[in-house]
């Protein structure tokens, strides 16, 4: 029964024409969209069922929750520049294995990965695009992994591209969670940031309770990435990234002469007792850069991996911010770099 009168429901504005969730093809069905990225993944590995899964040794330790059902999981090295060691990939991986590789930063992987992924139709290939707003290229895995909330405001949702290999028994069966958007609500009627320890202190709970499950994404995510415009976030991303590349430019991690992909961050690499005192400096200003990833569920035998986990931190470049606000940052982190501790 269509329900007709009585009291409004939050209304949102008519779908943007180019919107995020078209751009990053995210299915239709809302079984097929869950709750996070993990949980999509997982939802794909038990359909596809793979004996073998190879991870980079640069890792988000909760991705590794998606591959608790399978019997072998192996790590591959990468290198100085995050770079997968394709030499050890082409000798190593048997028919059949299911490869993963991350866009770090955005970024696609070089040529010579690229070259492997299409020399080798036995394989299959998920691009977990969590952190890649827009690489610049087409999709490369046979399936590509987002975690909206990673990149734009929603507080929730994760899923594959393309999602019909998801088995029917796989999918996302369970309504989604409304506490799990308490965290970006307060933050969103925060304005002038007064309430930013409690919304902080929310957030970091609510990420700590992320699991694997058949929890859907929250409709409200859905509509908003429906609405998401892509030119515009994408155009202001890059005008914040050129700015902080002319001000911190020996500290860049991974210098390009151009910038082909939309970038999730500027990363920057220091030396592990420098980050700790640029992370301090920025945090008293009121500047909060992220580490991806201080915890990497890789050996430490991986000994690039964890050098780079020790020291790369990622400035904040995104939509929310003008040219003028990475001036500050630039500012905050030279001052903080010239100072002799
Ligand atoms: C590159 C990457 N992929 C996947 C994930 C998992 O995403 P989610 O938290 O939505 O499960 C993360 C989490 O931080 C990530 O950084």
């Amino acid at each position: 029964m269509r329900f007709i009168g009585g009291f409004f429901g939050l209304e949102l504005a008519p779908e943007s024409a180019a919107g995020l969730a078209d751009f990053w093809q995210m299915p239709g069905d809302p079984a097929l969209c869950f709750a996070n990225a993990r949980s999509a993944l997982a939802a794909l590995v038990a359909s596809l069922r793979p004996t073998k899964v190879w991870l980079p040794a640069y890792l988000c330790s909760s991705l590794l929750a998606a591959f608790d059902a399978v019997g072998s999981v192996e790590f591959y090295p990468v290198d100085e520049s995050l770079e997968p060691d394709v030499e050890l990939l082409e000798a190593a991986v048997r028919p059949h294995a299911l490869v993963l590789a991350i866009d770090y930063f955005g970024q696609p992987p070089h040529r010579r990965f690229l070259d492997f992924v299409r020399s080798r139709p036995d394989l299959r290939f998920v691009e977990d695009a969590a952190q890649a707003f827009d690489t610049g290229i087409a999709p490369w895995g046979g399936w590509v992994l987002r975690s909206p909330r990673k990149l734009v405001g929603v507080a929730d949702g994760g899923f594959v591209s393309p999602a019909t290999d998801i088995a029917p028994d796989c999918r996302a069966c369970a309504a989604p969670d409304p506490h799990i958007r308490q965290a970006a609500l307060a933050r969103f009627e925060d304005l002038d940031g007064t309430a930013n320890d409690s919304w902080h202190a929310a957030n970091q709970s609510r990420e700590s309770s992320e699991r694997v499950s058949a929890m859907r994404m929250s409709r409200l995510s859905r509509e908003l990435l429906r609405r998401a415009p892509v030119a515009p976030l994408a155009a202001r991303r890059r005008e914040n990234f050129d700015v902080l590349a002319t001000r911190l430019a020996p500290y860049r991690f991974r210098p390009q002469a151009t910038l082909s992909h939309v970038p999730l961050g500027f990363p920057i690499r220091l030396r592990t007792d420098e980050r700790a005192r640029v992370r301090d400096a920025l945090h008293a200003q009121g500047i909060f850069p992220a580490v991806h990833w201080a915890d990497l569920p890789s050996p430490t035998s991986f000994t690039v991996a964890h050098r780079l986990a020790g020291e790369l931190l990622t400035l904040p470049c995104d939509h929310r911010y003008a040219p003028s606000d990475m001036e500050r940052v630039a500012q905050v982190v030279g001052d903080e770099l010239k100072r002799t501790p």
